[in-house]
C-alpha cells in the first residue's frame, strides 16, 4: 500500500484484511522486532502466542529508547508488513526525557502552570528526537494516600490543581498540533480513579460513590481531554466492581457518550488480560470479547485481540464494526501525528543541539527553584553564603535525585549537593544511622556553623508497585536530628521523598524543605534556595499527615453530621481520641523568605444571580525586605445543598510577586461555575442561598466572607 498519506483513514482501512485490522490494536515492546524475532517468540514471552505474522502486524510500539533503535525497528517492519502501515511509537515521559524535571507532585507543588508548560514542552522537545510519538502523560489521578507509591507522579490530592496542571502539560506536549516534528501526543491516565486504592496498596479495589467519581475524580482527566489529549489509558482498578479496561460505564457512557470524546482507548501493561484475575473473564476469548464491547482500542502487551477477535468476529458473537471503529481512531492518530508522510518523524540521530542542552538544563533548574516548598523556617534561612557547613544524610553526595520515571535520564551526570556547596562544607557523611557517627565526627561538625540534613527515601521507593504501610523517613533518619542538638547547631532539613511522610523529630530543626525530587538540576536550584538567590514560593499539593492513622487525609472532606470543633471537648463527634484531627502541614501550605499580609476581603457584591458573576479581591502586601512569590488560594463552602458539600473546594488560584513593601490587589471573578456540584447522574446542579467565600495562602489560613446566590 503505497501514497498512505493520500488516501482517507476509511479507504486504508477498507484495504487491510480482518487480520491487518485487529494488529492495529496490538502494542507490543519493541524487543520483538529489535532482536531476533525467532528467540524472542520461542522465549520467555511464549504465553503471548505470537508468531511473525502477528507481530509484523501489530500497530504500535511501547518503550523505544533511541533515534537508531526506532529506525531500526521501524524499517524492520515496513520491510516486512504488506500495508506498510508505519508503527506508532509511545514511551513514558513522564517528568522528562534526558533534562530531567521535577516530579509531578513537585511540579504541583509550583502552583504554576506556565512552568508545568514549560517542562512538558522541553520533555516532548527532547523525547520526540528519539522517534517517540505519544507519552503516557499526565497522570490525572487524584491521590489522597501517601501510603500509594505512586503519589509521586500525581498532581496531589485536589481536583482543580490537578485539572489545571493536567491541561497545562497536555498542552505543552502538543503544542495544538501534533503533526509537528516536535510535538508528542499526550495520553491521559488511568482512567480512572487509580489513585486511591484501598489502604493505599497498589493496584487494589477502588470504592468510591458515583458522586465523588463526577465531582472530583473524573474532572482531571476530562481537563486533559479538553486540552486536546489524543488518547486515554484505562487503570488496573475495578470501579463499580468492573475493571476499568472493560468498564463500559467509564469508556462508553462517559467517555463517548457523556464527553463526546473520540480518543484512542488504550489498555495499561496487561491489565485487559488481567481481567481474568479480577474473575470477570474465564479465558482470553472472554477477554477479548469484554474488551472490545466495552470500547477499548488498543491492548498493551497483552494478545487477547491478536488471538481471539478474529474468531469472534467470524462467528457473530462480536460485530465487525466495532473493530473498524477503533482501528479507524488508531489511524486518524497515525494520520494526524504525520507518520503517513515520515514514518521516521522525529528520529535524529545527533540530538546534541536539542538535549540535554545549556538552556534546557536552565529552564529544569528555574522549574525545580519553585517547585520546593519551605515547611518550616525560624529565621535561620537564607543562609550566609560563607557559612561553614556539615553536610549529613544519605543524600548529601547522592546523584539520584532525578526520581522515578526518569528511564531515559542518566543518575550520574548531575551535580550532588556535595558538588554544589564544595567551597562551605567542612564535614560530610552520607550515613543515615546515628550508630555510624562517632565523637570524631562530632568534633568535626562541632567546627560548622550550620548542618544541611540531606534525609529522605531512596527513590525506588515510590513509584509503582512500591507502596509503603510505614511512611516515615526509612532506617530511623530522623535520629540524626541528635547531632544537631549534641553539637549545638542550626540545622535545616532537607527532604528527597515521593510521598508526604510522617516526619516525627525532623520538625525539630529549624528548617525544613520539601524538595521530592526535582531532576536534573536539582542540586543547583536547592542551592539557590539556600542561599536566599532565589526566594521559595512552592505550595504543598496534598496534605502532610501528622501520623499514619489519619491517612487518607484530606483538606476538602465533608463536614459530617457531628463534626468536631476545635476547642471544644465534646465526646460524640468526629475525632481521633489520640491525634488531633488536621494535619501537620495542611493543602496549600508553604513559607516564604518575605512575609505576606491579606486584608481588605472585599465582595463586589453580597448578592449573586445564576447569570452574574461578581468579583472577590483581597490586599496583599509584602511586608518584609525581600521580593517573593505567592500563591493567592480561592476557596468556596457551598453551606447548604441537597447533598452534603465539602468543607472547602478550591476554585481558582493566582501566583504573584510582590517587591518589598509592595501592596497588590488580587481578584478572582466567581460566577455559577464556581458555585455548581455535581449530583448523583453527573449533571451540574446548584443550590440558592449561602456560600462562603475564602481568600489566602493555604488552605487553613485566609479571609471569609459570605455570598448569597439569590433567584431573579
Ligand atoms: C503503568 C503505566 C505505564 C505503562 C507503560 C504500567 O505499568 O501503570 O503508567 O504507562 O506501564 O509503561
Amino acid at each position: 500500500m503505497n501514497d498512505l498519506n493520500k488516501k482517507s483513514v476509511h479507504t486504508i482501512l477498507h484495504d487491510l484484511t480482518l487480520e491487518e485490522k485487529i494488529g492495529q490494536l496490538l502494542q507490543l515492546a519493541p524487543f520483538f522486532l529489535l532482536n531476533d524475532i525467532e528467540v524472542e517468540i520461542f522465549g520467555s514471552v511464549q504465553e503471548l502466542n505470537l508468531d511473525k505474522e502477528k507481530i509484523f502486524n501489530s500497530g504500535s510500539m511501547l518503550g523505544i529508547g533511541s533515534a537508531e533503535d526506532m529506525i531500526k525497528v521501524q524499517s524492520k517492519y515496513l520491510e516486512n508488513s504488506r500495508h506498510k502501515i508505519p508503527l506508532v511509537f509511545m514511551a513514558d515521559i513522564v517528568h522528562g526525557y534526558k533534562t530531567i524535571f521535577p516530579v509531578p507532585i513537585a511540579l504541583a507543588s509550583s502552583f504554576s502552570e506556565k512552568l508545568v508548560y514549560t517542562s512538558a514542552r522541553i520533555s516532548a522537545d527532547e523525547a520526540t528526537t528519539a522517534g517517540i510519538h505519544v507519552t503516557f502523560s499526565p497522570v490525572s489521578d487524584i491521590s489522597k494516600d501517601p501510603r500509594w507509591g505512586r503519589v509521586v507522579e500525581t498532581f496531589g490530592e485536589d481536583s482543580y490543581l490537578a485539572g489545571v496542571m493536567s491541561k497545562a502539560m497536555v498542552k505543552g506536549y502538543q503544542q495544538d498540533n501534533i503533526s509537528l516534528d516536535n510535538s508528542l501526543a499526550s495520553c491521559v491516565k488511568h482512567f480512572a480513579a487509580y489513585g486511591v486504592p484501598l489502604a493505599g496498596r497498589d493496584y487494589n479495589t477502588v470504592t468510591l460513590s458515583h458522586i465523588d467519581l463526577y465531582s472530583e475524580y473524573l474532572k482531571p482527566y476530562k481537563e486533559a481531554l479538553d486540552a486536546g489529549a489524543r488518547l486515554i489509558m484505562t487503570a488496573f482498578n475495578t470501579i463499580d466492581r468492573v475493571p476499568c479496561t472493560t468498564n463500559s460505564f467509564l469508556l462508553r457512557n462517559i467517555l463517548r457518550d457523556k464527553w463526546k470524546s473520540n480518543v484512542v482507548t488504550i489498555s495499561d501493561y496487561d491489565s485487559l488480560r488481567q481481567i481474568i484475575d479480577h474473575g470477570v473473564a474465564k479465558d482470553m476469548k472472554e477477554v477479548a470479547y469484554q474488551g472490545i464491547q466495552a470500547g477499548l482500542d488498543i491492548e498493551m502487551q497483552s494478545t487477547a485481540y491478536t488471538n481471539h477477535l478474529e474468531g469472534l468476529i467470524k462467528n457473530k458473537a462480536v460485530d465487525e464494526r466495532l473493530v473498524d471503529e477503533a482501528v479507524l481512531r488508531v489511524l486518524q492518530l497515525k494520520k494526524d501525528l504525520g507518520l503517513f508522510e515520515n514514518p521516521y518523524k522525529g528520529a535524529v540521530l545527533d540530538d546534541s543541539t536539542r538535549v540535554l542542552t545549556k538552556e534546557n538544563l536552565e529552564s529544569a533548574r528555574m522549574v525545580a527553584e519553585e517547585s520546593m516548598v519551605l515547611l518550616k523556617n525560624d529565621g535561620v534561612l537564607p543562609l550566609d553564603k560563607h557559612i561553614k557547613i556539615a553536610l549529613i544524610g544519605p543524600y548529601a553526595d547522592s546523584k539520584s535525585v532525578i526520581g522515578p520515571w526518569s528511564w531515559h535520564g542518566s543518575r550520574d551526570v548531575h551535580p550532588s549537593l556535595m558538588d554544589v556547596f564544595e567551597e562551605n562544607i567542612i564535614y560530610h557523611n552520607n550515613r543515615s544511622d546515628i550508630k555510624d557517627y562517632t565523637e570524631k565526627d562530632l568534633e568535626k561538625i562541632n567546627q560548622s556553623d550550620f548542618i544541611i540534613f540531606a534525609l529522605g527515601e531512596p527513590d525506588w521507593l515510590s513509584g509503582e508497585a512500591h507502596s509503603r504501610t510505614d511512611i516515615t523517613l526509612p532506617n530511623h533518619q530522623e535520629k540524626l536530628m541528635q547531632l544537631a542538638k549534641r553539637a549545638n547547631k542550626k540545622s535545616v532539613v532537607l527532604l528527597f521523598n515521593g510521598r508526604p511522610l510522617v516526619l516525627e523529630n525532623t520538625l525539630e530543626s529549624n528548617a525544613i524543605i520539601e524538595c521530592w525530587f526535582l531532576g536534573s538540576e536539582s542540586s543547583n536550584a536547592i542551592k539557590n534556595v539556600l542561599f536566599g538567590d532565589v526566594n521559595p514560593s512552592g505550595k504543598l499539593p496534598i496534605s502532610f499527615p501528622r501520623n499514619l492513622g489519619q491517612v487518607p487525609y484530606t483538606y476538602n472532606h465533608l463536614n459530617t453530621g457531628r463534626p468536631f470543633i476545635e476547642g471544644t471537648n465534646n465526646e460524640y463527634v468526629s475525632k481521633y481520641m489520640d491525634s488531633p484531627n488536621t494535619p501537620q502541614f495542611c493543602f496549600g501550605y508553604g513559607l516564604s523568605y518575605a512575609k505576606f499580609k491579606y486584608t481588605n476581603l472585599n465582595l463586589s457584591k453580597k448578592e449573586m444571580r445564576v447569570t452574574d458573576s461578581i468579583l472577590a479581591s483581597v490586599n496583599i502586601t509584602n511586608e518584609s525586605n525581600v521580593t517573593g512569590k505567592e500563591v493567592v488560594q480561592l476557596y468556596v463552602k457551598d453551606v447548604f445543598a441537597r447533598v452534603s458539600r465539602p468543607v472547602k473546594e478550591l476554585k481558582a488560584f493566582k501566583k504573584i510577586e510582590l517587591k518589598p513593601n509592595e501592596t497588590t490587589t488580587v481578584s478572582f471573578e466567581v460566577s455559577i461555575k464556581e458555585l455548581v456540584y455535581q449530583n448523583i447522574l453527573g449533571e451540574d446542579v446548584f443550590d440558592y442561598g449561602e456560600f462562603v467565600i475564602m481568600i489566602g495562602c493555604s488552605s487553613d489560613d485566609y479571609l471569609e466572607d459570605v455570598l448569597y446566590l439569590v433567584e431573579d
